[in-house]
């Protein structure tokens, strides 16, 4: 595997640790009262984010990556994209997740959201000249 592989497989599982936690205190009446009084914050958005952004498509990037230039047969179109797709995402992601949490930090949701569909694309297209 290479290093771009194993870091979206990792940094996809440390989002699914943070997004079950998140699940898990929002469950707990205890924890969920005390979250939903912090004012403005969105832990729905925050959970289902590091879940399905950061962990499966993580998870689904990552596994791309490996396999699908050993299904076409040919080397991944350019492994700097992947590189950079990965520092994209995860940051894009914290960032989003921030950002659904603090009202006052919505530059980060929003900057995160455009950071985010640009590392989509970037990786999308990646593959799609690999594969074609
Ligand atoms: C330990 C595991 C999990 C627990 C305890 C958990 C718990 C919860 C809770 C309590 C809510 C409602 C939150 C609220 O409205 O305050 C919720 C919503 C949600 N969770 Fe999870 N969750 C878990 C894992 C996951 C995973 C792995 C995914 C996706 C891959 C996921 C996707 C969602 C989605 C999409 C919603 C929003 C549903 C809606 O819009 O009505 N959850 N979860
Ligand atoms: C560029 C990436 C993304 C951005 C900017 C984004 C942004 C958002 C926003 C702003 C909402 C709230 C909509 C509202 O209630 O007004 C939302 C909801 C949701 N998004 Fe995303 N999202 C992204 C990627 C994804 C991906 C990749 C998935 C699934 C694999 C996903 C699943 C969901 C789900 C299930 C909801 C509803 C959750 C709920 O109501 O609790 N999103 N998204």
């Amino acid at each position: 595997m290479s290093p771009t592989t194993i870091r979206f497989l990792k940094v996809g599982m440390a989002f699914f640790i943070l997004g079950t936690l998140l699940g898990t205190l929002l469950a707990v009446p205890f924890t969920r009262d005390f979250l939903y009084k912090v004012p403005g914050a969105q832990w729905r958005l925050a959970h289902t984010h590091l879940n399905l952004a950061g962990f499966v498509i993580m998870i689904i990037f990552g596994i791309a990556y490996h396999i699908l230039p050993r299904f076409a047969g040919k080397p991944l179109r350019s492994e700097a994209w992947a590189a950079a797709h990965f520092w994209i995402a995860s940051l894009s992601t914290a960032g989003m997740v921030v950002g659904f949490i603090v009202p006052a930090a919505a530059i980060l949701l929003w900057a995160g959201s455009v950071a985010q569909l640009f590392g989509i694309v970037l990786g999308v297209v990646n593959l799609w000249l690999t594969i074609r």
